[in-house]
């Protein structure tokens, strides 16, 4: 039996143990996919202890993405576009780094909620890890204009710089925002409902009816954005939850080479009665 782990600080509410549980029993794969809570100064010492008991490949969430990415020996290039790691695999006695989280993203919106983001305005809130990791994903997908908002503007401008494409990718002052039109699709990525704040405040002209908005934090965590959302009228409103799945379906692909059916694991992480957080 092979040894995967999420690694996190906190990790215990994560849901990937049950996410790749439930992908190796429809695959066949058998698999022990377990949690280990490690604090950043701890992280390296337990992904040694991991590797030296069997450990074939992690999966890395919050705050270790970018010390994941620091130890890597090699990393992926949407890796490097993003500057952190969500899954680490074990090669030859090191470990190798991608990020399917951005991909993981697309595939939800694409996939599961078939919006074709090909030539449709973005809005991209924050400009942290998270947002890093999802931004190049949606230039590949295809938007026309990716507009990246956050409150300490000097990272938009750093992110929007990284991203290399001055024709789609911009940065824009928040206070600013209520000039710049309406979106397709706004995503929150940033950590404000994390870290406590219970109202979103942005113009309700960035939305119109046929907005979709997500949010990359799944549960408590994404009600402020979605209430906003909500009030300013957008057409959908989706939590992380998706992405959750298929940045997971992503992983479990490149460490045993079978793509899983994402809809079914969704389906029962969200209850089967409601496959979208929607309005009502
Ligand atoms: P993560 O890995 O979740 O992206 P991060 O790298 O710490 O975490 O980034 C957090 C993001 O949320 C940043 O864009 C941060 O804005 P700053 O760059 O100005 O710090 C944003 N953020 C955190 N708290 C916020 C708040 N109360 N209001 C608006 N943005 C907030």
């Amino acid at each position: 039996m092979s040894h995967y782990a999420v690694f996190g600080h906190p990790v215990s509410h994560s849901l990937s143990p049950r996410i790749h549980a439930a992908f190796g029993r429809q695959t066949g794969i058998e698999l022990n996919y377990t949690a280990v809570d490690a604090a950043p100064e701890a992280f390296m010492q337990a992904l040694d202890a991991f590797a030296a008991g069997g450990g074939r490949g992690a999966n890395v969430t919050l705050p270790l993405k970018e010390a994941a990415f620091a130890l890597c020996s090699a990393t992926s290039e949407r890796a490097q576009r993003a500057g952190a790691v969500n899954t680490l695999t074990r090669n030859d006695g090191q470990w190798h780094g991608d990020n399917t989280d951005g991909i993981g993203l697309v595939r939800d919106l694409t996939g599961r909620l078939r919006l074709d983001l090909r030539g449709r305005r973005a809005l991209l809130l924050g400009a942290g890890g998270s947002a890093r990791g999802v931004a190049p994903a949606l230039l590949d997908a295809g938007v026309s204009e990716l507009i990246i908002a956050n409150r300490t503007p000097e990272r938009a401008d750093a992110l929007a710089d990284a991203l290399g494409e001055p024709e789609r990718a911009h940065s824009r002052y928040w206070e600013d925002l209520v000039n710049e039109g309406d979106f397709a699709l706004i995503v929150n990525a940033t950590s404000a409902s994390r870290s406590g704040a219970t109202e979103f405040s942005l113009p309700f002209q960035l939305s119109t009816p046929r907005t979709l908005a997500v949010d990359l934090n799944y549960g408590e965590a994404a009600i402020a954005f979605l209430a906003w959302a909500r009030t300013a009228g957008c057409r959908d409103m989706v939590d992380g939850l998706g992405m959750l799945v298929e940045q997971a379906a992503a992983a479990f692909e490149i460490w045993h080479g079978v793509r899983p059916d994402t809809a079914p694991v969704y389906a029962a992480l969200r209850g089967k009665d409601a496959s979208l957080v929607t309005a009502d």
